[in-house]
């Protein structure tokens, strides 16, 4: 990579599901073992690191990050998806089981992001002692260029008619004006700004009945409030993932980056390459 450039990595919707699919893990490996050859700068995994929110499956994926070094809060970036903190099935047999209120299944679904927040520590705070949490903002500092990258939890909870399949997703308000307080935009100033949320802005946005219906159970609810936020701390790009196809779009004047799905496509990554003054260059590369 050219000299005083950044250059960022950016993977999404692993889905891992244990250790059986051993092609998977195998392509995770070639594919960070590529990163380093390459000389990445950072690396980005927007959510849905396991397929059926299960701890194993993000030990399996800190396992090979450690491996190959990458384990390290300077070295990449993590935020959850909808599977990592919802499993439907569970949902369902508890909901019919008990008919929990749906309070309890928010609360339920903020544990569990904390939880994913602890697991990852490491990536998120990089402190021991400071609670992770949401929003989260890292400033790394290059030698050429300050990068702020502004994490966010979209996933909202399961429910029966708001939420039937889980894969709508929301950022807590609460979030959105955290990142916009004074101390966050002082931590930000200066800095090429990066937002990164699991869900897409933008699903298929057609007219077509089908398409909007499938829009619907993918969409982030509060994507203008979100969007308005962006633009709010100067974001200069966003990237996510969740619907898995590789996309550039712009909204409001922000590029947008969907990473697409490791899981469907192991070859195929989206990388950024930040000069000094805060230019980029964009395309999704393929591993040689
Ligand atoms: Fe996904
Ligand atoms: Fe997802």
């Amino acid at each position: 990579m050219e000299k005083g450039t950044v250059t960022i990595a950016h993977i999404s919707d692993l889905h891992v599901a244990g250790k059986g699919d051993r092609r998977q893990l195998e392509d995770l490996d070639s594919m960070l073992g590529h990163f380093t050859d390459s000389g990445v700068d950072h690396l980005i995994i927007s959510g849905d690191l396991s397929d059926r929110a299960k701890e194993a499956d993000w030990e399996i994926v800190r396992e090979l990050l450690l491996r190959h070094g990458w384990y390290d809060w300077a070295r990449t970036t993590v935020i959850p998806g909808n599977h990592d903190l919802t499993n439907l099935e569970e949902e369902m047999r508890f909901y019919n089981a008990l008919n929990p209120l749906p309070g309890a299944r928010d609360r339920a679904c903020r544990a569990r992001a904390a939880s994913f927040s602890r697991f990852f520590r490491d990536l998120v705070t990089g402190d021991e002692l400071r609670d992770a949490g949401f929003p989260f903002i890292k400033v790394l500092r290059f030698p050429s260029l300050k990068l702020a990258i502004a994490g966010f939890n979209s996933v909202s909870a399961w429910s029966p008619t708001e939420n039937p399949l889980g894969s709508r997703g929301e950022v807590d308000p609460a979030e959105l004006r955290a990142v916009r307080s004074p101390e966050a935009l002082r931590a930000m100033q200066g800095c090429f700004v990066m937002g990164l949320c699991h869900h897409a802005l933008k699903v298929y946005g057609t007219d077509s009945l089908l398409d909007q219906a499938f829009d619907w159970t993918m969409e982030l609810k509060n994507r203008q409030e979100f969007l308005a936020a962006m633009r709010a701390i100067g974001a200069d790009i966003v990237l996510h993932g969740h619907f898995h196809r590789f996309q550039s779009y712009v909204l409001g004047g922000i590029r947008f980056i969907n990473g697409g799905s490791f899981r469907y496509s192991p070859n195929r990554y989206s990388l950024l390459e930040i000069d000094e003054s805060g230019a980029y260059r964009h395309h999704f590369a393929v591993m040689p």
